[in-house]
């Protein structure tokens, strides 16, 4: 398929059912940088995965299957659109968990054949890297610091499929840090906000936490150490208080924040390094752990010192949705990156460093 016009107008139904989120959105493309949420529907499944303290993948499959179907009408009906308004269907492929991209790709496929629509698979984590875009107007080259449930990386964003990945978690992603330190305090899941809560009361200088990775010249992170050792204090310690576990809570979270700024700034330095004059001094942070306000203050501290803009999306935008897939779709798809409709949902899909994609139907990021 050859390229649209940027001048066109498109409209294009995003499907997102990689994780424990199945959403639908439809959004407008009037041009670069200029996109509208027609409509933008997200039913989450916490309560169908809170007894397990986790996502339970074959749960999750069920759930997305359950309700896609009426929420995508529900979305089509939002956005006052019939099929045959639609430019394309743009679905994650991946990475995620596979039963539920299953359920979301076969689904935009069938709608796509039916009505002879384009199908354009998208990789999550480029639709995470493309949102500041709808939002903001946005366009790369930008740094981005992705943190969520299942991610934490920091990628030059050059170009829409052209992406450097800076830095990645050696084991746990950040919010699943968070999400284990709070289970192994007895917080509720998920524990992102709940260790937020808690460290507001706490004193992040009573237990001297390791800041792991600090330091080092790749912009990488590491997790794992860290939340084996607020076990360790907190066996100490035991039988816990509120106070001790809000300390622990308070000093977890401050050795996050000492990390967060070390590698980010490290990763700007790559940045500017691999850039050059090119290197627009702008941090994007998105996923679900942007909402943290104590990691967005340590953010905002290194922006202003290294001369960066910080742009965060709207709490809506940055944790997992449609309209983030739609607008990664439109932006493929004014590219003419469309999909053959074999491409298949892969559970890892990574934003290879080194692999600048092709130019042409069916080349994934
Ligand atoms: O992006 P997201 O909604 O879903 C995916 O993982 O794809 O991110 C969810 C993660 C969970 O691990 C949750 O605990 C974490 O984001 N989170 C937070 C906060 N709010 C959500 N972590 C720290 N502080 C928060 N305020
Ligand atoms: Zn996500």
């Amino acid at each position: 398929m050859s390229p649209k016009s940027d001048t066109g107008e498109l409209r294009v139904l995003g499907i997102e059912t990689s994780c424990d989120e199945t959403a639908a959105a439809v959004v407008l493309r009037r041009g670069p940088g200029n996109g509208e949420i027609l409509s933008n529907l997200v039913r989450t499944q916490l309560d169908d995965h809170a007894a397990f303290g986790g996502v339970v993948p074959e749960i999750a499959a069920r759930a997305h299957v359950e309700v896609l179907d009426v929420l995508i009408k529900q979305a089509m009906d939002e956005a006052g659109l019939i099929w045959g308004d639609l430019d394309g269907v743009a679905a994650t492929a991946g990475p995620g968990l596979l039963g539920g991209l299953l359920v979301g790709l076969m689904t935009g496929k069938a709608i796509a054949v039916a009505h002879g629509l384009p199908i354009l698979a998208i990789n999550h984590l480029e639709a995470h890297a493309l949102t500041v875009g709808l939002c903001e107007g946005l366009e790369p080259p930008y740094l981005l610091l992705l943190v969520s449930g299942g991610h934490t990386q920091l990628l030059t964003v050059r170009d829409v499929g052209a992406y450097d990945r800076l830095g990645t978690t050696l084991d746990d992603a950040l919010g699943e840090a968070f999400d284990k330190t709070a289970k192994l305090l007895g917080l509720p899941y998920p524990g992102g906000p709940e260790v937020e809560q808690c460290a507001r009361k706490g004193d992040e200088t009573r237990f001297d936490l390791p800041r792991p990775m600090m330091g080092r010249a790749e912009a990488h992170f590491s997790f794992a150490g860290l939340k084996t050792a607020v076990r360790r204090r907190a066996e100490e310690v035991a039988p816990l208080t509120d106070k001790d576990i809000a300390d622990l809570c308070a000093s977890f979270q401050r050795a996050v924040c000492d990390v967060m700024i070390d590698r980010t700034a490290t990763a700007m330095a790559l940045y500017e390094k691999t850039l050059g004059r090119n290197a627009e001094r702008r941090l994007i942070v998105a996923g679900g752990v942007a909402a943290n306000q104590a990691i967005r203050t340590s953010l905002e501290h290194l922006c202003a010192e290294k001369n960066y803009t910080l742009h965060v999306p709207p709490a809506t935008l940055c944790t997992d949705n449609g309209a983030m897939i739609a607008w990664a779709g439109a932006e493929r798809l004014v590219r003419g990156l469309v999909d053959d409709f074999t491409v298949p949902a892969l559970a890892r899909w990574p934003l290879d460093p080194n692999a600048a994609p092709a130019i042409g139907a069916g080349v994934k990021a």
